[in-house]
């Protein structure tokens, strides 16, 4: 018998995805990829952390159109009325989970706060899908789950564990899905675990936008490449690294777009239960590499100084992505100076 799938170049009406923080800077791009690929989508977002000229953009970039609803997760009713809305028209094929706070300094100031509206938000989420049927779930999730004390490259089944609020709410959330996949047969998860996403779509239209003075260090790179800023401050030199500072796998935000694809259709084809992967590239960067790449991409070197380490930081961090290419036919494509120059293009964009 044939297999029947229900991706939506093959079942003719194409699936409608909904993605909550779709108008973040992962949502967005995964957004334009999903669109490309022939899927509609539904952005949900409360533009607590993103602009409300991103559905527009991802229209421009892709000729398609990029509905938009206003909502917080924390509003059961808001919640379930984006999907009542939808429901005549066939509804939603599978949700991928953006919305979050994500700012890891806060969530050590703020606790309460990052533990109410992550693990309730994502509760309300898990309900309305419930009650209108929709068990496939895309979570964005974080290498920040892996204890600190396991040694790289990250495997997919090494223990959990995390250092701060933030990343505690990640690691309660993979459980919450993992129990809910596990009592109902019928759910299917992805929990993907990102390294270092950045860079942004080539077309320089959407990338990230943090408030504010950065904490991360793309962020930060490129607002020192502006003038905005006036130098990089190198976090230490003294690991245990080949130049002394911090080695992370930062992966291009297009190429981290085209991870949950692939997740969300492997979910799809009749798999079910709750499945991690990390999505990196396995390759490590330090910060030195990444101001001399940047440095290349904007044409002008970039001031640094080296200051103390950061508290919380790892000398070194990096997936191994062997599970991911394996299963699903993941593998990362654009290299560091292809993420710093799209960086560097949305960073003049928006100047
Ligand atoms: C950080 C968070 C992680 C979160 C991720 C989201 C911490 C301890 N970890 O990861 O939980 O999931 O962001 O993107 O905050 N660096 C500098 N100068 C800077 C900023 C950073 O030297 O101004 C260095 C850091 O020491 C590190 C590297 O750059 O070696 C990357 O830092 P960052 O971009 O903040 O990411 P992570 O610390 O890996």
């Amino acid at each position: 018998m044939e297999k029947i799938t229900d991706n939506s170049y093959s079942a003719g009406t194409p699936q409608r995805i909904l993605l909550t923080g779709g108008a973040g800077f992962i949502g967005s791009h995964t957004a334009v990829t999903l669109l490309e690929r022939g899927y509609d989508v539904v952005l949900l977002d409360n533009f607590s952390n993103s602009s409300r000229d991103v559905p527009g953009r991802i229209e421009r970039i892709t000729g398609k159109p990029c509905p938009c609803e206003e909502a917080d997760l924390l509003d059961v009713v808001a919640t379930s009325a984006v999907f009542e809305k939808y429901a005549e028209a066939g509804g939603f094929s599978a949700v991928i989970h953006f919305a979050g706070f994500k700012a890891v300094g806060e969530s050590v100031e703020k606790p309460v706060e990052y533990y109410g509206n992550n693990l309730t938000g994502t509760i309300h989420l898990i309900e309305a899908m419930r009650t209108h049927d929709v068990k496939r779930l895309i979570f964005s999730s974080s290498a920040t789950v892996y204890r600190q004390d396991n040694p790289v490259p990250y495997s997919e089944d090494f223990p959990l564990g995390a250092t701060n609020p933030y990343g505690w709410t990640k690691v309660m959330i993979e459980r919450i899905l993992t129990d809910t996949a596990a009592a109902d047969p019928e759910w299917s998860v992805a929990l993907l675990r990102y390294f270092n996403p950045i860079g942004a779509h080539e077309s320089g239209l959407i990338g990230e936008s943090p408030q504010g003075i950065p904490n991360n260090l793309l962020p930060y790179v490129a607002k020192v490449a502006v003038g905005e800023l006036p130098e990089v401050r190198i976090f230490g030199d003294d690991y245990d690294t080949p130049d002394g500072t911090g080695v992370r796998d930062y992966i291009h935000v297009m190429d981290l777009a085209e991870g949950h694809l692939l997740a969300m259709e492997y979910c799809g084809e009749g798999m079910t239960g709750a499945f991690a992967w990390n999505l990196g590239t396995g390759v490590g960067t330090s910060v030195m590499e990444i101001i001399a790449a940047y440095g290349r991409a904007c044409g002008k070197e970039l001031p640094y100084s080296v200051q103390p380490r950061r508290a919380g930081d790892l000398a070194s961090v990096y997936a191994s992505t062997e599970l991911a290419e394996r299963e699903l036919g993941f593998k990362a494509k654009r290299g560091i100076d292809e993420m710093c120059r799209d960086s560097w293009r949305w960073a003049q964009a928006k100047v």
